[in-house]
């Protein structure tokens, strides 16, 4: 269905007055707008705006921050539980299993004595690269030595208050920052074993410019990429993957923000009041309860992975209310901001920025259940969590792998 176009004066007045006493303060909602500008402006993005994108990522970013903290990890395992989804932990395990293979096969085949670059977006405490360093542990110890870890994650800088990690490898919850719970995790391995390792503390859209074309030869992310508001991200990491690399990706995928239509529900389960329901309706042109129409234009996989998000979204919003934390009204507005892609969606967005979308090369887990590890058809993407695996397009010529500038970390 195609929208109205609209334009930026249009967009700021709409967050200006839809939304002033909403629950969803203007700081995320804008950043949906953001995210999906493509979609609900029915319009190409331009410069100025992609500027702004910058900014509001990082106001996003700072803003999500004070907001998320253990309690709200808790909320959202619990939302994951009660769906039968594995969420994060599960897919990080996922990922790791994944990603072991490639690593394997690229040190075999490498000639050159130099080692694999792995790097990885979003990283927060360290779960996926540790599970990824569990699986190699357990597969080949030995591979370890010859990696080089490059961890991306804004929250370095961060230790505050209600940053309450609750961490395995200690007893009970404690403050401390990311990196400390990362470089813990790091020394759990025998010193001869552990990888190089370089934490970066930046954000993906100001780090990715700094860095070289091709230097990386793994790119991991686990339940991150759906925080990056660059819809150029694709073209981006493209740039920068060696040639003979591989990215690995687990993530949350929806289709709820391909049409604004699709939110309705969702802001009814909100408890948005009907009388703002009816101006955001008003405000992209559509009929009451339109997202019926838009749902019937949807394949059966489609609607499926819909109504788990929208579930996802409720299960949370009550496990937040039973909570009845002070906080909760504002953590609430978190609950719009896992998955904003839909699956077809990225894997096009891949495609059209030079990765592989050919069946043989896309490795692809649906995260149905705990115990269902399915091969599935990548073009239907139906579960909203999901771990693929693809790699760039061959292009003619070859460009040097030049290292990144950055400093290492002793551990
Ligand atoms: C759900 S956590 C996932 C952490 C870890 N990979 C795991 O699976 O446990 C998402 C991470 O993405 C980071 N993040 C958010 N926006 C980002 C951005 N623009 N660039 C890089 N990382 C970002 C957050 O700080 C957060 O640590």
């Amino acid at each position: 269905m195609k929208m109205q176009p609209r334009t930026r004066e249009q967009v700021n007045e709409f967050l200006g007055k839809t939304f002033a006493d909403s629950p969803l303060t203007p700081g995320p909602v804008e950043r949906i707008f953001f995210n999906y500008l493509k979609n609900w402006l029915g319009r190409k993005i331009d410069d100025s705006e992609r500027r702004k994108i910058r900014e509001v990522a990082k106001e996003s970013y700072d803003c999500e921050w004070q907001k998320s903290g253990c309690d709200t990890h808790t909320y959202i395992k619990e939302a994951e539980r009660r769906i039968g989804l594995i969420g994060n932990e599960g897919m990080n395990q996922k990922l790791a299993m994944m990603v072991v293979p490639f690593i394997i096969n690229m040190l075999n085949k490498r000639r050159e004595n130099r080692k694999i670059r792995i790097f990885e977006i979003g990283s927060g405490s360290g779960d996926t690269a540790y599970s990824i360093l569990y699986a190699m542990r357990m597969e080949c110890l030995e591979a370890i030595k010859h990696c080089h870890l490059i961890t991306l994650e804004p929250a370095y800088a961060k230790v505050e208050e209600e940053d309450l990690i609750d961490s395995s490898d200690t007893k009970g919850p404690r403050k401390e920052s990311n990196i400390a719970v990362m470089a813990a995790k790091l020394r759990q391995l025998p010193h001869e074993f552990r990888p190089k390792w370089t934490p970066v503390g930046d954000v993906f859209e100001s780090y990715m410019a700094s860095v070289t074309p091709g230097c990386f030869d793994i790119i991991v992310s686990g339940s991150a990429m759906h925080h990056i508001p660059d819809p150029r991200y694709w073209y981006i990491l493209r740039d920068k993957i060696a040639e003979d690399g591989v990215i690995v990706f687990a993530d949350w995928f929806t289709k709820i923000f391909s049409h604004p239509g699709l939110l309705v529900p969702t802001l009814r389960d909100l408890e948005i009041s009907e009388a703002k329901i009816r101006k955001y309706e008003d405000f992209f042109g559509l009929e009451m309860n339109e997202y019926l129409a838009i749902e019937k234009g949807f394949i059966p996989e489609q609607v499926k992975s819909l109504e788990q998000m929208r579930s996802y979204i409720k299960h949370l919003s009550d496990e937040l209310k039973l909570a009845g934390k002070a906080r909760m009204q504002r953590d609430s507005e978190l609950l719009l901001f896992e998955g904003h892609h839909s699956h077809d969606e990225t894997i096009r967005a891949a495609e059209e920025a030079g990765f592989s979308a050919n069946k043989n090369d896309i490795i692809c887990h649906a995260n149905v259940s705990p115990t269902i590890h399915t091969r599935y058809n990548v073009n239907q993407g139906s579960d909203i969590s999901t771990v693929f695996a693809l790699v760039p397009r061959k292009r003619k010529s070859r460009r040097p792998l030049p290292m990144p500038k950055q400093q290492v970390l002793k551990i």
